[in-house]
């Protein structure tokens, strides 16, 4: 990420991207007889020999099922499911591992806030102040919810730049704004957000606030006790985890005053016939059999990113990003949305005469993968007036030829459209 996001300074030598591409065996297949040049990390990103390996050792070696067994195997399951949630601790900076809920992803993690929080914290007429930056994830469910319980879901524009608009945030937050739920990195545009004083603003005008981390948390380190969010959520596939895996961060005096959302095993103290009891944070929000193995492995990632160095690869990120920018003004007709300064690893874009689909197509004959459509942020399109956009997201394994192979399958569309 750039200025903006609170990255540790790059120390170290750069990226060894080589010897990194080594880790992530699909890098090598072709595609179309063509070597794969994926661009695509934004919607999940691929996976090291690292997490497959973790992966496919809870089956091979300890697999049962977690927090019931008294047997061997089902407490060293346990074991590795609990290490992941004190290395998520650690990776956010939380101040307890009881204050991070395994959830399925960053949806989940929202929907959780939104149904239990959400559902008892708040009452009709009160606000909620979104952005048009935000993800359907980070959208849909409070509409879920301002429509059961009579609630206002208000949105912070941006600037032509893709930048929240910081101006009208500061207007639209009045003492009936309860909760602010804005992103730390749009996953459309790649803008980084200014969060800090996001999150700093609300809280002076006595709203609660959750993070939208999806993006962000693959490209920079993040610290929920500086931030001071209340909620944060991400999502395992997009940091080169497991699919079906993610975590909730929630205060834990906020955790501690929320009622369960799914009712289940594992998540209750004691249950009779008449009633049921609950057990504390986090395991009040997890009930049922998790994802076990896909948990154990998410350490195996974020061990993984730790290992290479968020700094690094934050910096070869910005990097790519800048060479790619570059490289796609100089073609003619291009388009670029989202051009703050502040932005990480994406590049989003329109070819003139071109459909966006029809881009896609052309260039993924050439192994090119980029996601094209509205990337679940219709708002976000809706306010430069364009029902799509061409995706180009850089991942820490991306090299510059890469930038190049997309650049001139690109010229290759401008021809056919021209
Ligand atoms: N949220 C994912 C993306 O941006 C799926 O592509």
């Amino acid at each position: 990420m750039n200025a903006a996001a609170a990255l540790p300074a790059a120390t170290d030598a750069a990226l060894d991207v080589a010897r990194v591409r080594d880790d992530f065996p699909i890098l090598a297949r072709e595609v179309y007889g063509k070597p794969l040049v994926y661009l695509d990390s934004a919607a999940s990103a691929q996976k090291p020999r690292q997490v497959i390996d973790a992966e496919s050792a809870v089956y091979e070696e300890e697999y049962a099922n977690v927090h019931r067994g008294v047997h061997y195997l089902s407490q060293a399951a346990t074991d590795r499911f609990e290490a992941t949630r004190r290395r998520v601790r650690a990776f956010l900076n939380a101040r307890s591992e009881d204050e991070i809920v395994f959830v399925r992803g960053g949806t989940e993690g929202v929907n959780l806030v939104a149904r239990s929080w959400g559902r008892t914290a708040l009452k009709e007429g009160d606000e909620i102040l979104i952005s048009t930056l935000e993800h359907h994830a980070n959208i849909v469910p409070w509409h879920l919810l301002a429509e059961e319980k009579g609630l206002v879901v208000k949105g912070v524009p941006i600037h032509e730049d893709g930048q929240i608009d910081m101006d009208a945030y500061r207007d639209l937050l009045t003492e009936r704004t309860k909760l602010v739920a804005i992103t730390q990195m749009s996953n459309a545009l790649g803008i980084v957000t200014p969060i800090e004083e996001i999150v700093r603003l609300a809280h002076d005008a006595g709203a609660r606030t959750m993070v939208d981390g999806c993006q962000a948390v693959s490209h920079g380190a993040v610290d929920v006790r500086a931030l001071d969010c209340d909620f944060y959520v991400f999502s395992g596939h997009k940091v080169y985890g497991p699919t079906g895996i993610g975590a909730l961060y929630g205060k834990a005096e906020l955790l501690e005053s929320m009622p369960p959302w799914q009712g289940g095993g594992e998540m209750i103290a004691r249950v009779s016939l008449e009633r049921s009891t609950f057990k504390k944070p986090p395991h009040r929000f997890e009930a049922g059999t998790p994802a076990i193995a896909q948990a154990i492995a998410l350490k195996a990632a974020l061990d993984y990113v730790a290992g290479l160095g968020l700094d690094r690869i934050a910096e070869h990120e910005a990097m790519l990003l800048d060479y790619a920018t570059e490289r796609l003004s100089s073609l003619d007709g291009v388009t670029i949305y989202g051009t703050h300064p502040n932005k990480a690893s994406i590049l989003s874009f329109n070819l003139e005469g071109a459909h966006p689909h029809d881009v896609g197509t052309i260039v993924d004959r050439d192994g090119v993968a980029v996601r094209v459509g509205h990337h679940c942020a219709q708002p976000a399109m809706q306010r430069y007036g364009i029902p799509a956009t061409v995706r180009a997201s850089f991942a820490l394994y991306n090299t510059l030829d890469e930038v190049d192979a997309l650049v001139a399958s690109l010229a290759k569309v401008r021809e056919f459209f021209a």
